[in-house]
């Protein structure tokens, strides 16, 4: 047990800390090394600041690596429009559906390589390795690149050193490597453009407008970090939430039907990421608290997702929940431009895990650990019969 000064267990459900936190200081100036700047969590306030992005900027809201904007996070309105104009067509469930039968074959090759086994770690087995290999397939380079791509990854979202200092410097140098691995891959896509999204990126045209070279790497960095450790993080939930409830799971193997339902509740109830972040561009308010120009403001999404204010029923995951308006994927301009492909990646996922694994549990002793933030489980041991 962690608790803070305020009395909030940092280390129980977070479902239980978002509560607190909305019926006892929805608007929270928040001071750490992370960020300093204010917390809200009311589905209120979360929208205001989501659906006003003249008033509460994204540039800046993200310090992954980068030595530019990221296209179109850190891009406000008027000029995010145009960026998403021309990169959501090639987001759109059409083009998504091109990639189901290849990621079928993907996760299909990770689980045969533990069904036999009885029991795998699902976090570095399946959830991990699934989106580096869609992402790679998207981008045209080889698979066997995945353990690369992982480290990559991971020395951005959770840099091996200590302290705060050293963490920013090795993301530094990652995101200089990250750069380096994409420029050789549009070096490659322009001398041999392929149907893959970089040769895609570099083709595309809206209103007379193309993408430059950097504009480019400047997307690609992006969809490196917001479509890897996002689709690992909501298996990882869905996968304990399900190996933690038997009837929920045996419903999913005998009706498979009810898998979308599921995940959009899961989506919901866990909210993978559980918050992003904006800067006021003026003065202004949140819940009669003062927001100064220049403010973080950190929008917690989890806690939106189950504020009783919006939700009829916020505490009970219920499958059947008939009008599921979650805003696990944001909200407002910036709501996620992945989430097509997200949805995808864990609906193939659920899928085929529950065709092939009908009965799984935790191994015995095993209680999930999520991590902060991104909510991955890293501990996710699993075991079935053979
Ligand atoms: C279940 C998995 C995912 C979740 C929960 C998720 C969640 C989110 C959230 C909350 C945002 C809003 C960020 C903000 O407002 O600051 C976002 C934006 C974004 N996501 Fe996702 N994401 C997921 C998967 C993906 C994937 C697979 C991709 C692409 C490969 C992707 C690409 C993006 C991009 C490009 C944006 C920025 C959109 C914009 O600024 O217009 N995401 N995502």
């Amino acid at each position: 047990m962690s608790d803070t000064d305020d009395g909030i267990d940092l280390t129980g459900p977070p479902q239980e800390m978002y509560k607190f936190l909305r019926d006892h200081m929805p608007v929270m100036a928040v001071e750490h090394e992370m960020m300093t700047g204010t917390s809200v969590t009311l589905h209120a306030d979360v929208t205001t600041v989501l659906q006003n992005a003249d008033i509460f900027s994204s540039l800046g809201a993200a310090e992954i690596g980068q030595v530019r904007p990221l296209i179109p996070l850190e891009i406000d309105p008027p000029e995010h429009s145009k960026y998403r104009k021309l990169l959501d067509p090639l987001c759109a469930p059409r083009r998504v559906a091109l990639l189901e039968s290849s990621t079928r074959a993907l996760v299909n090759d990770l689980i045969d390589a533990v069904i036999d086994d009885g029991a795998c770690n699902f976090h570095t087995s399946v959830a991990e390795p699934l989106p580096s290999q869609v992402f790679l397939t998207m981008f045209g380079l080889p698979v066997e690149r995945t353990p690369e791509f992982i480290e990559l990854k991971d020395g951005i979202i959770r840099p091996p050193v200590e302290n705060f200092d050293e963490a920013t410097e090795f993301r530094n140098m990652t995101g200089q490597k990250i750069y380096a691995v994409l420029q050789e891959a549009i070096e490659e896509k322009k001398a041999n453009p392929t149907d893959d999204f970089i040769s895609q990126f570099l083709d595309a045209e809206v209103d007379g407008h193309r993408l430059s070279e950097n504009d480019v790497l400047d997307i690609g960095y992006l969809f490196f970090l917001a479509g890897l450790d996002t689709v690992t993080a909501s298996l990882d939930c869905m996968l304990a939430y399900l190996a933690q409830n038997p009837t929920e799971q045996k419903r999913l193997v005998d009706s498979p039907d009810d898998i979308p339902a599921a995940m959009e509740e899961l989506l919901r109830w866990e909210s993978p990421v559980a918050g992003v972040i904006r800067v006021a561009t003026q003065d202004t308010e949140l819940s009669g608290c003062p927001i100064q120009a220049g403010d973080k403001v950190s929008v917690n999404l989890g806690s939106a997702n189950t504020d009783e204010r919006f939700w009829t029923d916020a505490d009970k995951v219920d499958f059947d929940r008939e009008i599921n308006k979650h805003i696990a994927f944001g909200g407002g301009v910036h709501r996620c431009l992945g989430s097509h492909l997200a949805r995808m990646e864990l609906r193939v996922g659920l899928e085929e895990w529950h065709k092939r694994v009908p009965s799984y549990e935790l191994k015995p002793g095993i209680t999930p650990e999520y991590t902060m933030g991104l909510r991955s489980v890293d501990n996710l041991e699993l075991v079935w019969r053979t």
